[in-house]
């Protein structure tokens, strides 16, 4: 019996090098999976070059040309079920998932946070724990719910710093997510969580 590969969908709202990581796991066969499409919600995200580089087809929109929520959830709803979409990676994805897309993909969307949550949720993690003077940094991947960075916890990678420089201190958490995220979506389309 042949098995149908697993079929992904990416969001993104900037630079993407999550989705670059995930993109290029599924070409070298870590990832046992591909990236159908690339949602964007911000046109001339950087993103969108890697999506052109890899050969993954793009949606971008913007959320104001649409009457609500719903209204744009909807047609990416359309687009995902047309595209047969088992799974939603949100990689830097700046917006909080309605009630239409969870609906349509209940347990099947998943984020990666640049922080051990609970802790540290929103979009200044890396930030708000450095001012808060923690000396463990982390990265979480989770299921999403309707909450800001809540959900369910899949995995977490940890690192210790104590240095002072926010750069150096960004690249290293972004080290750790590629390979978590590749890890979490594995266990995912394997069923083992
Ligand atoms: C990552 O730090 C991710 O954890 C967070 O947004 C950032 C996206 O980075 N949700 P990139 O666009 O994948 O480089």
């Amino acid at each position: 019996m042949v098995m149908k590969k697993c079929r992904l969908a990416v969001f993104a709202s900037g630079s993407g090098s999550n989705y670059e990581a995930i993109a290029e796991a599924c070409r070298d066969g870590r990832i046992d999976a591909e990236v159908v499409l690339l949602v964007c919600d911000k046109p001339g995200a950087k993103v969108l070059e890697r999506a052109q580089r890899f050969g993954t087809e793009s949606f971008v929109f913007n959320p104001k040309d649409y009457e609500s929520k719903a209204a744009y959830e909807t047609l990416l709803v359309h687009m995902l079920e047309e595209r047969k979409v088992d799974y939603i990676c949100l990689a830097g994805y700046m917006r909080i998932v309605g009630p239409v897309l969870l609906g349509s993909f209940e347990q099947r969307i998943v984020n990666i946070h640049p922080s051990l949550l609970p802790s540290f949720k929103g979009a200044h993690a890396i930030q708000d724990a450095v001012d808060y003077g923690v000396k463990i940094f982390g990265v979480t991947t989770h299921f999403v719910d309707e909450t800001l960075d809540g959900g369910r916890i899949i995995d977490q990678g940890a690192i210790v710093y104590e240095g002072n420089d926010i750069e150096e201190l960004t690249n290293l958490i972004h080290k750790i997510e590629h390979n978590l995220y590749v890890k979490s979506i594995n266990k995912l389309i394997n069923k083992k969580f």
